[in-house]
């Protein structure tokens, strides 16, 4: 089988290879093998690769969280048994599906409707998951709440857009493109902030004069120093990601003062602690807000998997306006 590799991290344009001559990996009991369709390049899939993510990679690795794909074997047990032959969304947590071929645990493959497509159904867990989680049971949002969000305009900062609008809370979106203003307020942001017109508290405020209660920042570095800067009294803030690698600057007396709290979330983790009903409970509705378009994504462009260091490329470059699909076989 074919699969993508990288024998050290690195700048994902330069260390990925793609092997062709590797046999098929065998599932042991509780594992399925996955013949992959696709899978999506996440910004957590750029940082894995260059060394800069929350598991170690071990060396030669193939990248790849989560995709779609069809269970061809399954190495025992009644779940495995189940999911044979079935389009599943194959989530990853020992990474691989830039592969032909990978395997996981059964209970990590989600078995997807007919209708939903390869492309969307290659996104089910990664973003759709964090931005639910995040908005539903971590910030517990209720109507009325402004959330500030940053990198407003990505794919996950639309889901939560439109998770916005279905559930009556009210976000406060920065963006770094004017171009994505329109865009953004079509989609249901009730207000849009561009990071270059001006201080971000000071925009901020002029949305909501006490400041913000709750916030998300994936950026990190002078974007997400602001982003704290901009919360109210009570505030809290969600750190999810690190787009720019550069610290936090904080007011020690800006957080006791106004007894602000700042918090990391990763869904990986997040997930480790659910019961397996919470989890279940979380692909149902995912699956049903997929299919209503709330949790869907955009796609700028499909690479084939021979065409990794293109796809890698493509996916870090600013305004590329959807996620980057690998296109690793068909159904
Ligand atoms: N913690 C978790 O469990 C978890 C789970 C899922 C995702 N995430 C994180 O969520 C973030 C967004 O993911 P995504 O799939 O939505 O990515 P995406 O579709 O690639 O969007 C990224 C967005 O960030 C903006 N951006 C990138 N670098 C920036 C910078 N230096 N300053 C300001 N804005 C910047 C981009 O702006 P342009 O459009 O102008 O290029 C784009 O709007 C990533 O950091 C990802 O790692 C975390």
């Amino acid at each position: 089988m074919k699969r993508v590799v990288f024998d050290q991290p690195g700048p994902p344009a330069e260390v990925l290879r793609v092997q062709d001559d590797v046999p098929a990996p065998q599932p042991a009991r509780g594992e399925v093998l996955v013949r992959m369709l696709a899978s999506p390049v996440n910004p957590s899939d750029l940082m894995y690769i260059g060394g800069k993510y929350g598991i170690t990679p071990t060396l030669p690795a193939t990248p790849g969280f989560e995709g779609v794909g069809v269970v061809e074997a399954s190495g025992g047990g009644f779940l495995g048994w189940l999911r044979k032959g079935k389009r599943v969304a194959v989530i990853n947590d020992r990474v691989g599906n830039w592969a032909e071929y990978t395997l996981t645990k059964a209970r990590q493959v989600v078995p997807v409707p007919d209708d939903l497509s390869d492309e969307q159904a290659a996104t089910f867990f990664v973003n759709p998951a964090t931005a639910l989680v995040m908005t539903q049971s971590v910030l517990a949002l209720q109507p009325g709440d402004w959330l500030l969000q940053s990198a407003a305009g990505g794919e996950l900062g639309k889901m939560i857009i439109r998770l916005g609008k279905l559930n009556g809370f009210r976000t406060l979106n920065v963006v770094r493109r004017r171009e994505q203003v329109e865009e953004l307020k079509k989609l249901g942001a009730d207000a849009v902030i561009v990071e270059s017109d001006g201080p971000l508290p000071e925009q901020v405020r002029a949305v909501a004069p006490n400041g913000v209660r709750h916030a998300i920042d994936p950026v990190g570095g002078k974007t997400g120093s602001d982003v704290i800067a901009s919360l109210g009294l009570g505030g809290r803030c969600l750190l999810y990601g690190s787009l720019t690698d550069d610290p936090l600057t904080v007011q020690p007396r800006f957080l006791l003062s106004n007894n602000v709290r700042i918090e990391g979330f990763w869904l990986a983790a997040w997930a480790k602690r659910q019961r397996v009903m919470t989890m279940l409970k979380l692909f149902r509705k995912v699956r049903a807000m997929m299919r209503d378009g709330v949790l869907q994504s955009n796609f700028a462009a499909t690479y084939p998997l021979e065409e990794v260091r293109k796809a890698v490329e493509h996916a870090a470059t600013p305004g590329k306006g959807g996620k980057i699909l690998l296109k690793i076989g068909t159904r």
